[in-house]
Parts: C-alpha cells; structure tokens; sequence
C-alpha cells in the first residue's frame, strides 16, 4: 500500500507532511534528486529525463503510483510521459490541477466550460522552467476566463533552500515580491508555485501584505490524493514501508530536512 512521492530535493517533503497527515495508515516513499537539484534552470528535455529515472526508482520501490510533488516535474515532464510513457498499471500525478481547482472554486471533475471566476488578479510566483512552461496558465484557462497571471520566476531561492541559507533565501523572496509588484501592484491572490516555497511561506506572506490570500499546494494535494485512493484503491501499491530515498549525500540531505520540519529524517541512498 505505497505511493511514491518525488521532488528534485527537500521541497516535496512540505507535500509529504500533509499527504501523511490525511492518510495515516498509508506508506509513503519519498524520492528527492538532491544530485541534480534545482530542476527549474534545467531545459525540458533535461527534467524529462531525469524525471522518468525517478519515477521508476519509486516503480520499483512498490509504488504505483507516484505524485509529483514538484511543479517544474509537473509543468515540463508530466504530460509527455503521461502520453507516451507511463505504462497502463502505473500512474504519475502532479500538484497542478488541484491548486488551479481551488482557485477556481471548482469540485473535483468539474469539466464544464471555463467561466469567470472571483479572483481576477493572481501573482504566480514558481522556478524559471515553471514559468516558461507557461503550464499554470494553460490549466487555468481550461477553466476560468478573465484571470490576470503575472508570474514571477524565482531564480537562486531553490538553490539557497536547498544550502539551508535561508537569509539568502528570504532576501531572495523579498527581491522576488518586489518585482512583481511592479508589474502587478495589487494582487488578490498568490500561488506558490514550488514546492519548496512553503518552506518560506511566512516571508512570501509578509513581503506580500495581508490584503493577499496565499494559496500553497501541501494541503489540497492531500485532499486530491485522498479523493482519488478511494476512487482508485488498487493504485496503492504493493510496496509497505515508509522512507526516504535520496540521490544526494544521505547525511547531509537528512540534516536539512532534519532542519526544515523540526523531527528527525533520515535518508537512504537511492
Ligand atoms: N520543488 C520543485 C518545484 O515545485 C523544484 C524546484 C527546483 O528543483 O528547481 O518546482
């Protein structure tokens, strides 16, 4: 009864948490490509690749299937592999769809025409290749209609979260907000588009103002994934255990993450 849970490093572990909490009797295997983390200065092809490995670490492991928990993997890789890829007793999902749900106030499913929705105005902050995918803006307009994105690609926070500098981090954030406030001066909505970006919720929150609702993807991933274990039991699969694999150093990759959730992790080589 495993799922596999996969980021480029420590970000899908915000995921992690929340799926965890929402279904506790289930065991979770997270994979974190720490070697060739940040994903988001990668080109397509180069997230592609590196994402297939991964998922079939996580196949091999027991799981199938394996969330994405990482938006530059969702944008740039997800939907080639679910085209051409992924084989029929396998599945690999990512943590768009649900965020775009919830911002558009939609139930699970929903395929009707896209209509207008409350927020007009939404700041997406994410990685470079995330923004330039233009994969967000794609879902949305499946959607909803007059909705104005203004996305601010985030380079060098992946990077300073994933050295543990998280003063370099939140300088990084605040310089960040600040630019995109110039092109978008009053946005009622904001998407943390990175997993690792919870991580630094706090700041984003405080550089953005309170007039702002901060949408992060943690929990309505956990939702989605609860919604769709019970539409699709047999997708847990045969793998029992819970751990942590990683492609970087085990010691040092268990010492940030250590650090970020306040509890010990402990990772294995991958
Ligand atoms: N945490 C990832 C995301 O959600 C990837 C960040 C990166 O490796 O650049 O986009």
């Amino acid at each position: 009864m495993a799922v596999g849970v996969f980021d480029s490093g420590l970000g899908g572990l915000t995921v992690l948490e929340a799926v965890r909490k929402r279904l506790p009797d289930t065991a979770f295997v997270y994979l974190g490509d720490s070697a060739h983390a940040p994903y988001g200065v990668r080109d397509a092809d180069d997230v592609y690749d590196l994402t297939c490995k991964a998922v079939e670490r996580l196949w091999d492991a027991g799981c199938d299937l394996v969330i994405l928990a990482c938006n530059t993997a969702s944008a740039a890789a997800l939907r080639r592999m679910q085209e051409s890829w992924v084989p029929s007793d396998k599945r690999v999902l990512g943590v768009f769809v649900p965020l775009i749900e919830a911002l558009t106030e939609r139930q699970w499913g929903d395929n009707s025409p896209p209509r207008e929705v409350a927020v007009k105005h939404v700041a997406l902050f994410a990685t470079p290749a995330t923004v330039s995918s233009r994969a967000f803006q794609r879902e949305l307009a499946f959607r909803a209609i007059g909705v104005d994105v203004e996305a601010q690609p985030c380079g060098g926070v992946v990077d300073a979260i994933e050295d543990g500098d998280l003063i370099l981090a939140e300088a990084l954030v605040n310089s960040h907000v600040e630019a995109l406030k110039r092109r978008m001066p009053k946005p009622e909505a904001a998407i943390l588009g990175c997993t690792h970006y919870p991580l630094m919720e706090n700041e984003f929150r405080n550089a953005l103002g309170p007039q702002v609702k901060v949408f992060s993807q943690a929990d309505l991933v956990a939702e989605s994934l609860a919604d769709y274990l019970e539409r699709h039991p047999k997708m847990k699969g045969p793998g029992t255990e819970s751990y942590y694999l990683t492609t970087g150093d085990p010691k040092r990759v268990s010492d940030k993450a250590t650090q970020f959730l306040r509890r010990k992790i402990e990772f294995i080589a991958a």
